[in-house]
């Protein structure tokens, strides 16, 4: 599958701002002969140019972009197009201040800064309708123009009375009457009875903010806010050219909105990956972006792009460090490794003014070609082109689907217990990820909405799956009755798809597959000393998190250390149908998880991508039968290989034992 089939080939370039130099032609003729330097065969053009491209309203002006785009063209250049909805002009948000976006204290936005529009506003989305429409009927065609880049990082909700007529139509939709509503939000708490749905405002700090069966539908209608005003700019561009592929860019450990469901709307799913390497464990930062990689690729089990990253720092950390030499080029394959079809920078040229003047960019203000930068995405251009042979191969097929959903964080985070507003979902899922990723072990990704399948997969690990949606439960138990291996967690079905708490016994569904039951949740202080010990005596830290289970009869595997619940089983091991069910109590540390899965892989037969043993801090990832060998360790480290490949990145032999420098990267073909 390619994300670009006008254009089949690993993306390398980045967000492209020539709007910002229309009064220096030189500056964009210095460009493209640079980028033919640095092996950049396609940009993202026109993100946030609204105000350049519609000067007054209704007043349209293309021809520098015309230029551009010919301009790009003819030195071999690409273009990822984007709709420029992400910003708009002074003279739209005086005109109709309802395009901007109304707060959580419901006060309306003034003009400025981006990513703040109302989603629902008839007039914004007849202006961007209206843009889209134009931009397509000019440039779809275009043979420099690959994909359509919508609009940029969609974020946030608005509260206007526009989006809070359509919040209780949402509401009255789903719900039907509001005795249901009433019911499933549990309002005879607090007297927060509904008598009329005219009575129902957005969760806000001013108004009602507890209510979590709200909080969490709240954030559902957003991301269904989001999704329809993404699929009204799609289908802009679509209704004139239906065949140019789509993608908006996602960011991040994103909380907003529920990725799963937006990527619906989307032909290609494309991300913006900042990690801070070197602020102390690369190796944890590593598991950290494959983890973002792994769910980009999962959202529509497809290849993916890396649509923005940073060729040297940052400027909105607290710290911008510089990624060290190797860095650049490890990061870059890191995301190819885990199935992305492209490398691309924000941003290609610092601008002179603006925010974002000193963030990192391919050529500094200097313009300069020779830079330690330059000479870094070069490289990577470069070992893109190498790497072709595996452009539309996929990520090895995973054996292991970890669950992640979206509206299950939302409810871990609106709960109010244990760790209060501080669960930590996605830094606990990433443990448990972090364990099989660092042994080579190729996971997917998937939510509980009714389309998931768990037959295909070995293992089925459900951390901290606090609700229960879709009949999730039912699901897992049928999983493990029909042969597969299943493990979860303390905090697991606690509650149903409204946020209802179950009331026969947790997690919901599953007390006898687990053999185990959650009879109380405890939190821990940091300096409380609490672990899980194995039967054969090895012994893990424990933290945060302690389910104090009644154990039904599970086979126990380790149990608690300390205080008034020791010797109470901590990981159990259950036979259930033609499966079985592991049951993990308590947050044990990440080595503690690393024997877990460590044994669970070898019961299990797990495919790894390299059988053999790599020091700590080497991790290998296969994609297309090339194994991706990172270095993540900071040291130089030696590796030992049974078998002879070759580095398709320097075309050299490699095998048996040789050292691999600090920051190391390898493509292995088997020779
Ligand atoms: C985001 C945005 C870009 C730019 C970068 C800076 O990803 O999409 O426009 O602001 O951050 O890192
Ligand atoms: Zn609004």
């Amino acid at each position: 599958m390619t994300a670009t089939p006008r254009f089949p080939i690993f993306l390398h370039g980045g967000d492209y701002n020539p709007d910002q130099w229309l009064d220096r032609p030189d500056i964009l003729e210095r460009d493209v002969e640079l980028m033919r330097q640095a092996h950049v065969n396609t940009v993202s053009v026109g993100i946030f140019s609204w105000a350049r491209l519609e000067p007054e309203d209704g007043v349209y002006d293309f021809d520098w972009l015309d230029q551009v785009i010919d301009r790009l063209w003819q030195g071999g250049v690409h273009v990822a197009l984007a709709t420029p909805s992400g910003a708009r002009p002074a003279w739209m948000a005086q005109k109709y201040p309802e395009v901007l976006r109304v707060d959580e204290h419901f006060r309306r936005r003034h003009f400025g800064e981006r990513h703040n529009h109302c989603p629902s506003s008839p007039v914004y989305r007849r202006k961007v309708h209206e843009m889209n429409t134009r931009l397509a009927q000019r440039y779809a065609k275009h043979p420099a123009v690959i994909l359509w880049h919508i609009s940029n990082e969609y974020g946030g909700d608005c509260r206007c009375e526009l989006c809070q007529n359509k919040w209780r139509e949402w509401l009255q939709k789903k719900y039907g009457d509001l005795e249901t509503l009433n019911r499933r939000w549990w309002t005879s708490f607090w007297s927060l009875r509904y008598t009329d749905w005219s009575q129902i405002e957005p969760p806000s700090p001013m108004g009602e903010s507890s209510s979590t069966s709200m909080q969490v539908d709240w954030r559902r209608f957003s991301t269904d806010q989001c999704k329809d005003f993404l699929i009204a700019e799609r289908d802009a561009v679509k209704a004139v050219c239906p065949e140019l592929p789509c993608t908006t860019n996602l960011m991040e450990r994103f909380w907003d909105y529920d990725y799963f469901s937006l990527a619906e709307a989307i032909d290609v799913v494309s991300w913006d990956a900042y990690p801070a390497w070197h602020s102390g464990d690369d190796l944890a930062t590593a598991a950290d972006f494959a983890m973002n990689h792994e769910i980009m690729r999962s959202l529509k089990d497809q290849p993916f792009l890396l649509l923005e990253s940073t060729p040297s720092q940052v400027n909105w950390k607290p710290v911008n460090k510089l990624k060290r030499p190797g860095m650049h080029l490890l990061a870059s394959l890191q995301a190819v490794a885990h199935g992305s079809q492209s490398v691309m920078y924000f941003q290609w040229r610092k601008g002179r003014g603006g925010s974002e003047m000193f963030h990192g960019a391919v050529v500094d203000h200097d313009g300069r070609g020779d830079t330690r930068v330059f000479r870094d995405v070069t490289q990577v251009g470069e070992a893109l082109e190498r790497l072709q042979p595996i452009y539309d191969l996929p990520r090895a097929k995973a054996e292991v689907c970890v669950i992640y959903d979206w509206s299950n964080w939302w409810a871990v985070d609106f709960a109010q217990t244990g760790h209060n507003r501080n669960m930590r979902y996605f830094d606990t899922v990433n443990m448990h990820y972090r364990s099989l990723w660092e042994q080579g072990v190729s996971v997917d990704f998937r939510d509980m909405r009714a389309c998931t399948d768990l037959s295909g997969y070995k293992l089925v690990i459900a951390p901290m799956l606090f609700m229960f949606r879709d009949d999730f439960g039912a699901k897992l138990r049928a999983y493990v009755e029909n042969g597969g291996t299943l493990l979860t967690t303390y905090h697991s079905g606690i509650v149903d798809g409204d946020d209802l708490a179950y009331l026969n016994g947790v997690p919901h569904d599953l007390t006898d597959v687990l053999g185990m039951r959650q009879a109380e949740l405890d939190a821990i202080y940091p300096a409380d000393e609490q672990s899980l010990v194995m039967l054969d005596g090895r012994t893990f830290r424990v933290t945060e998190l302690c389910a104090v289970p009644e154990h039904l009869g599970a086979e126990t595997l380790a149990s608690y250390g300390h205080d008034f619940y020791a010797g109470v089983p901590c990981l159990t091991r259950n036979a259930f149908g033609k499966g079985t069910a592991y049951y993990l109590a308590a947050k044990v540390e990440q080595a503690g998880l690393d024997a877990i899965y460590r044994e669970i892989a070898d019961r299990l037969g797990l495919t790894r991508a390299l059988d053999d043993k790599l020091p700590s801090g080497v991790v290998a990832t296969e994609r297309g039968g090339v194994v991706f060998l990172q270095n993540y360790s900071g040291k130089p480290q030696p590796v030992t290989l049974t078998d002879a490949y070759t580095d398709l990145l320097t075309g050299e032999q490699a095998v048996g034992t040789f050292e691999m420098p600090v920051n190391g990267v390898m493509a292995l073909q088997k020779a």
